[in-house]
């Protein structure tokens, strides 16, 4: 066997048993790199006779030509290969991790605070509600003007359960009478305007004392405006003890807002109107930018108002299973949403909902 045929045997033997690219790349430059053995064979050609460099040379340019597309296809078959399976040497690709939404983030906050604060955080509770809980046992009976205050999406009665439908008031009261009869326990069926009805669901099968919080999503019939989105959260408060009182209140909503905004707050209190209230009253907060001097986000009245409070109605009390001469307590609303825009500056409420991904990633 001349020597080009060992060196191909050995080429051939060592190509076919490389796995990686790498090692294959080794043997090209073993054999045909620039001091690689076939490639010193054709060097050598220069001092043999004429007569010899011509039957040597066409055989080693050949045994090159062949190594070299040998190596070629090989590489080939290499790449294919590594492609398709699986290697746990290459580095791996990076997850996008997401991130939570503002309003969620707030909410925790929120939660956070009360929870140290002794207050049970409870679940939810039925987005679609009864006329009872939303209204009625909330001293809200039909036809009282403070049903005006709630423009509420009505669901559709005299049809299926799968089928319904939303209605809003103006053309539910066009509605014939039969749709307008209760069809289900506790009166028609709504979208619940509030999370107040979730005060009686919660009496109901709780004894005082006790103090809760109950964040939920409420939704109303409304045009829409920088302020106002059909659907947005509240965080229903709600404390209930034999001797519980108007200060017990002032007290803990300064303190939630003093962590809240991480520096002291101080809280108004002026009367206003709530059926499930009495006496009835908002609370105001001083304002988190300028802090009373007047600016924009305050429109130069040093104040911001937040929401409703009150000491529970008696009807609302009993409404709940309780006697209002042995039991008292307070109630008072908090938006998340009207908070959220507060800390971050959000100047428009309808982009916690637009989905816009540049509003969300800088949270
Ligand atoms: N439910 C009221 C609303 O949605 C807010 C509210 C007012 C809640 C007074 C309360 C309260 O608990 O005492 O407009």
């Amino acid at each position: 066997m001349d020597k080009n045929e060992e060196i191909r045997n050995e080429a051939i033997k060592e190509i076919n048993n490389s796995s990686d690219p790498a090692s294959l790349e080794g043997i090209r430059i073993k054999y045909l790199g620039r001091s690689g053995k076939v490639t010193m064979i054709l060097r050598s050609l220069a001092e043999l006779p004429l007569e010899q460099k011509k039957i040597m040379g066409p055989k080693a340019q050949a045994l090159r030509a062949e190594l070299d597309s040998i190596i070629v296809e090989k590489k080939k078959k290499l790449l294919e290969k590594k492609h398709s399976a699986l290697d746990v040497t290459r580095p791996g690709k990076k997850i996008g991790l997401g991130h939570l939404h503002p309003l969620s983030i707030v909410e925790k906050e929120i939660i956070d605070i009360f929870r140290s604060m002794s207050f049970s955080v409870i679940d939810g509770g039925p987005e679609v509600e009864t006329e009872h809980y939303n209204f009625d046992a909330l001293n809200i009976p039909e036809n009282h003007p403070a049903r005006e205050m709630h423009d509420t999406f009505w669901l559709s009665q005299n049809l299926t359960n799968n089928k319904r439908q939303m209605t809003n008031d103006k053309e539910f009261r066009k509605g014939d009478i039969s749709s307008r009869q209760s069809s289900v326990v506790g009166g028609r069926l709504l979208l619940r305007t509030h999370t107040s009805p979730m005060q009686i669901r919660y009496m109901e099968s709780h004894k005082p004392p006790f103090q809760i919080i109950v964040p939920g999503r409420v939704f109303r019939y409304e045009a829409t405006d920088a302020s106002h989105e059909i659907n947005f959260n509240q965080i229903e408060c709600l404390m209930v003890g034999k001797d519980v009182n108007l200060s017990n209140f002032k007290f803990i909503i300064e303190e939630f807002f003093s962590r809240l905004f991480k520096k002291s707050i101080t809280v108004r209190l002026r009367p206003s109107y709530f059926p499930f209230v009495e006496p009835g009253l908002e609370y105001l907060i001083q304002c988190v930018k300028c802090g009373g001097k007047g600016c924009n986000i305050c429109k130069n009245s040093g104040w911001l108002e937040v929401m409703g409070a009150g000491m529970v109605h008696p009807n609302v009390l009993r409404a709940g299973g309780y006697d209002p001469r042995e039991y008292q307590g307070f109630a008072f609303g908090v938006g998340p949403e009207r908070i959220a825009m507060l800390k971050y500056n959000i100047p428009d409420i309808r982009m916690f909902y637009g989905g816009d991904l540049r509003f969300i990633n800088q949270f």
